[in-house]
């Protein structure tokens, strides 16, 4: 067995952006989002940024894996994805850490062949480090291969994308994380940035605050959505719904505007910045 075929037993292929497990995941309606976005993709494609780790974070439905999946899908797109990651706190292959780095060394490994050679090898030498402490999967299947590159002048910018941090299993777990990260980022010689989301909690953004980290990284926080954005949103929704075939004679005698200016509006206000709001209202 070839050592990208050992990896490929040990990797969370659920916990990628395109995979089938995650299907019709949440993502930003065209759109919506689009200073957000533009900025981390600017933080992207720029090798000289100051901070090599973005933390996005705000409270639950905010819409921060929406704003992962459409990065993920737009770096793809620019070839500036490195690898995803998508915790899941109900799915037990991707609510703990323990194929978290095989899961990115084996995406990193698919975009340069050289990467994928030297991984092989170290992978051969010794299989067991595909279940090591999370530490050395670091070292060995992600740092340790990238080294005898030395071409990070020629290498484009890619871009690591973890999200929902505080999904995965255990407190200690996603700081360990974290201070992994950062030990990685901080010696420099790689093109990476790593965009990490999670809600606020103490935990985290305690850790975020330690001076260690507070040099290399910055963060958006989602507070608050434009109103423009969940008025889109809902009034894309219900075109859909009032063109869909399926509805044709049931919706036929309804008054149109539908459903009225009055009735987007109050939705907006109930909605007060919350897309999950927008989203389950054209739901039911
Ligand atoms: N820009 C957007 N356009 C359309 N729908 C969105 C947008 N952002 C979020 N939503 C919708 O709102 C809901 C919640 O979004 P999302 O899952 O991204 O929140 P979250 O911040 O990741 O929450 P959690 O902390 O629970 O993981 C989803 O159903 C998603 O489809
Ligand atoms: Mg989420």
């Amino acid at each position: 067995m070839s050592g990208i075929q050992y990896l490929h037993q040990s990797i969370a292929s659920g916990a990628m952006h395109d995979s089938d497990a995650r299907y019709d995941p949440p993502k930003c309606h065209p759109k919506t989002r689009t200073m957000v976005l533009d900025a981390i993709m600017k933080w992207i494609r720029n090798k000289d940024r100051n901070t090599k780790i973005l933390w996005l974070n705000g409270p639950a439905g905010a819409g921060k894996s929406a704003i992962a999946q459409t990065i993920c899908e737009m770096s793809a797109e620019s070839g500036h994805l490195g690898a995803s990651f998508f915790f899941s706190r109900t799915d037990p292959t991707r609510n703990n850490p323990t194929n978290l780095f095989p899961t990115i060394a084996y995406q990193l490994a698919m975009y340069s062949l050289n990467f994928k050679s030297h991984l092989e090898t170290i992978i051969e030498l010794d299989p067991s480090v595909i279940t090591k402490a999370m530490d050395i999967q670091l070292q060995q299947l992600i740092l340790l291969p990238f080294q005898p590159l030395n071409d990070v002048e020629s290498t484009p910018s890619r871009v690591v994308v973890i999200d929902g941090l505080d999904e995965c299993i255990d407190e200690k777990r996603q700081v360990r994380i974290l201070q992994l990260i950062c030990s990685a980022l901080s010696t420099g010689g790689h093109p990476f940035c790593v965009l990490i989301t999670s809600r606020s909690e103490h935990h985290i953004s305690t850790e975020f605050q330690q001076r260690y980290i507070s040099k290399l990284y910055h963060q958006i926080s989602l507070a608050y959505t434009d109103d423009t954005d969940i008025r889109l949103v809902l009034e894309s929704g219900f075109l859909e719904i009032l063109e869909n075939p399926m509805h044709r004679d049931s919706m036929h005698d309804i008054a149109r505007p539908w459903p009225s200016q009055d009735i987007i509006k109050d939705l907006v206000t109930r909605a007060s910045g919350q897309f999950i709001y927008a989203v389950t209202v054209l739901k039911y």
